[in-house]
Formats: C-alpha cells, sequence, structure tokens
C-alpha cells in the first residue's frame, strides 16, 4: 500500500491565497504521479451555471486534481451566500456538521493516496454552534500549512494563528508568505521575522503573479519539508 500525504490549509484571514496553495500542491503531486484529489468541506458563496451551484474554489482544486470526483465529495456543504458559513448555512436552512465531513473525507480517501483540505477564512471560523473551522482540523488531524497573506497585521495574525494550531495539538507542519500587497514597506523584514518566530519551516514566498495560477505559485514553494511528503525517507 502507498503511504499517504495529506494536509490541512488554514490561513491568517480570508483571502490570502489558501487556494492558490492548495491548488499549488494538488498541481506538484500531479506532476508527480500521485493520485491527488482537493477538499473543501465548506464553502460559502455559489453561482448557479448550467443548473449547477458552483464555487470558484472548489472548481480550482478539482482542476488541480489527478483524480476527479462528485462535487459533492469536495464540497459537502456548498452554500449559497457569501458569508460566515454558519450564518450561510442558516439561510439555506442547513445546519453543518462533522459526521458528514467525515463520512465524505473517508469516501475521498479510499480513491487517492493524498488529499489536501481548505479550510474556510481563518482558523476560528464558525460553522455551527458548537462547531468552528478549528474543531473541523482537529477532527481531520492532520499536518497544517499556515497561508500568511503578507500585509501590516499579518505577523499578529500569523501568531495567533501558529499558537492557536498548537493549542489545539495539532502540528504546524510549514508556511508559506504570500504576496498579496506589492507596495508594503518591510515585506523582508516582516517574513524574516516570521521565519525566526514560527516553529515551522517556510515553504516559500509566493511574489505578486501577473498571471495567477496553480503552476505559478508552485514553481516558488518546495513541500518537501512536509511530513509524509511523496518520495521522501520518513
Ligand atoms: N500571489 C498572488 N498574486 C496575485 N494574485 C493572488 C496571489 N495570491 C492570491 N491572489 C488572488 O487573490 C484572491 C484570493 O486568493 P485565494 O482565493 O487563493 O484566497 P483564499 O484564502 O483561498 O480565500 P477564501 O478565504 O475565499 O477561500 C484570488 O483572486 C487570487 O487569484
Ligand atoms: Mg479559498
Amino acid at each position: 500500500m502507498n503511504a499517504r500525504f495529506d494536509c490541512f490549509i488554514t490561513g491568517t484571514d480570508t483571502d490570502v491565497g489558501k487556494t492558490l496553495v492548495s491548488a499549488a500542491l494538488l498541481h506538484t503531486l500531479t506532476q508527480q504521479g500521485v493520485r491527488c484529489a482537493g477538499m473543501k468541506p465548506v464553502a460559502a458563496g455559489a453561482t448557479l451555471r448550467d443548473g449547477t451551484w458552483r464555487n470558484n474554489d472548489a472548481e480550482s482544486l478539482a482542476a488541480a486534481a489527478s483524480v476527479k470526483l462528485p462535487p459533492d465529495l469536495v464540497t459537502p456543504f456548498l452554500l449559497r451566500t457569501p458569508a460566515s458559513p454558519h450564518i450561510a448555512a442558516s439561510i439555506d436552512n442547513l445546519t453543518i456538521d462533522a459526521a458528514s465531513i467525515a463520512a465524505a473525507y473517508r469516501k475521498i480517501c479510499a480513491q487517492t493516496d493524498a488529499v489536501v483540505v481548505e479550510g474556510v477564512g481563518g482558523f476560528r471560523v464558525p460553522l455551527a454552534q458548537h462547531y468552528d473551522t478549528a474543531d473541523m482540523a482537529v477532527q481531520f488531524g492532520l499536518p497544517i500549512v499556515l497561508v500568511v497573506g503578507v500585509r501590516l497585521g499579518c505577523l499578529n495574525h500569523a501568531l495567533l494563528t501558529a499558537e492557536s494550531i498548537t493549542a489545539r495539538g495539532l502540528k504546524l507542519a510549514g508556511w508559506v508568505a504570500n504576496t498579496l500587497d506589492t507596495t508594503m514597506p518591510y515585506f523582508v523584514e516582516n517574513v524574516s521575522t516570521l521565519k525566526a518566530m514560527l516553529s515551522a519551516p517556510l515553504i516559500g514566498v509566493i511574489p505578486h503573479l501577473p498571471d495567477v495560477s496553480a503552476a505559478s505559485a508552485a514553481s516558488h514553494l518546495d513541500f518537501s519539508c512536509l511530513p509524509g511528503w511523496p518520495g521522501k525517507q520518513s
């Protein structure tokens, strides 16, 4: 049996590049011939196209994956409203629950050797009354990759997120610095500060990309520091 590589992608905030990094990871795994798929268990914000509700993140992950899956496995909770998931779910008359997410993940694992799970927003986004994104990450129990959107305030957000990951008994396995703001003063100093203060290795720095794609992001990232990375001696 092949060894598995699975990880959970979180971010310092919404819109910081989680999908871009998840797709880059899947692109790299696909290039290496690994049977891989993405999962976006909860997605808030969908558009109706050709009679089907679709979400951009789920579609980006599917495009970079080597194993094609039914959309309702990739995203067991596809919510129509672009809002915090617990609010979007109540508008759709749904309750997000851990058991449905676990069942979909088990089915995906049965068809793959690698799964990249993208979280929602930041690390502590509420999903239901007693269930948030951190609970979901604990349920998966996977090594965590933190995407830091490098902008003013990111040091605090990154350090708080790292602290929260550790407090939940999870492993911060690596982090990515993503260039959201090309004009940010002291960019290098901010990245160096996090390099010194975060316990996990820096996977890479993604510059602001003129043509955003999984392949172009992947060319700036070295995932081989991640535990269980295919081809790496354990
Ligand atoms: N390095 C970059 N260069 C240029 N554009 C980028 C870069 N990183 C991200 N973007 C763009 O910023 C937007 C947000 O990125 P992305 O969707 O990956 O964030 P996210 O954290 O997954 O957001 P969400 O919280 O909605 O899931 C996208 O339009 C993406 O193409
Ligand atoms: Mg996303």
